[in-house]
């Protein structure tokens, strides 16, 4: 049995090669390189591949590892908003994900960003570097005294309910899909518009999808409280980017946190060696700002999790080549 491993990274290598010793009787293959046209050549020969990118997973790559009788593939991440779902039904793909890698280590940092905004640390810490040792004006908010919108509670929203309530703020919650531990707590409301209106932090954690693209959009920021503070660790998509830097400017929006951005792609995870160098002028913009604190997508990078996206995505692939099957299988 072999499996091709594309776009390992140094962190990830040590954790593939003990699954490879854990798992003898697999060949395992990998490479730096992320799967797409000028790689996918690599798969011939495989049973399965096990992947890792925020490029799309294009009709052409996926009918071409068809063609290679590469049927079985496993993501190391959570989402599946890149993969072309026409292709992988026409070639009779099987895709797993890996749901669960730590809902924690999102969590964790949704709340870490969340607390820095609140304390204005971004502010006090050009201050302190610049000698101005003084307090005001920049005096905090307590998120104690917050009512917290969580949008979608997920493993994901219900790990960051969890660190809220242990700050003592009030949570409230929209879902489609409502949890019923969560619904015997009675904290959901009806609407986004009912979360918008009723909460002073609106922290989102939904997965991307045609239908929430932008749905923070000049309108739903319309609806929220003045001085509402945004996090966003989800997806980049979900925010109009434009709307945001208007609600910031208008003061509607008094900090945001942003751990994905809608054109992350190609400029998240890499090197530009200077400020000035990074290609994206709105992007600059967001960076610039003492209440905004963008993060390069890296709620999610932690031990635990990148030991678990490589396990857990090595053994779904290795149960797709044995059984056909695998608890992790995505229903597209
Ligand atoms: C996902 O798992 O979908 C993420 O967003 C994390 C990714 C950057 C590895």
């Amino acid at each position: 049995m072999k499996i091709v491993a594309y776009g390992i990274r140094a962190d990830e290598k040590p954790y593939l090669d003990e699954w490879g010793k854990a798992n003898p009787e697999v060949t395992v293959a990998s490479t730096g390189k992320l799967l797409d046209e000028t790689t996918v050549e690599l798969a011939k020969g495989a049973d399965g591949v096990v992947v890792y990118q925020q490029k799309p997973y294009t009709a052409n790559v996926l009918n071409k590892l068809a063609s290679y009788g590469v049927k079985n593939i496993s993501l190391r991440n959570v989402g599946v908003d890149n993969v072309d779902t026409a292709a992988v039904k026409q070639n009779g793909l099987k895709i797993t994900n890996v749901p669960a890698y730590s809902p924690q280590a999102i969590a964790e940092f949704t709340v870490t960003e969340l607390m820095r905004l609140l304390r204005n640390t971004k502010t006090f810490d050009r201050k302190i570097a610049n000698g101005d040792l003084r307090w005001a004006p920049d005096v905090a908010e307590e998120l104690n005294q917050m009512t917290v919108g969580v949008f979608a509670t997920g493993r994901i929203g219900r790990a960051a309910i969890q660190i809220y309530r242990g700050f003592g703020a009030k949570i409230i919650a929209y879902d489609v899909f409502h949890n019923p531990e969560l619904e015997k707590e009675g904290i959901y409301v009806d609407t986004p518009e009912e979360l918008y209106a009723k909460s002073d932090v609106l922290s989102i954690h939904a997965p991307a999808t045609k239908e929430n693209e932008h749905m923070l959009n000049d309108e739903a920021f319309s609806k929220m409280k003045d001085g509402v503070y945004v996090l966003n660790p989800a997806r980049g998509t979900l925010v109009d980017t434009d709307a945001l830097i208007r609600a910031l400017d208008s003061g509607k929006v008094k900090g945001a946190a942003l751990d994905v951005y809608e054109d992350e792609v190609g400029v998240f995870n890499t090197d530009f060696g200077s400020f000035d160098k990074i290609p994206d002028e709105r992007l600059k913009n967001l960076l610039k700002r003492d209440n905004v604190l963008v993060t390069p997508h890296i709620a999610f990078y932690t031990k635990k999790a990148v030991h678990n996206m490589v396990w857990f995505a090595m053994d779904a692939n290795k149960s797709l080549i044995e059984t056909g099957n695998s608890d992790k299988l995505v229903k597209f």
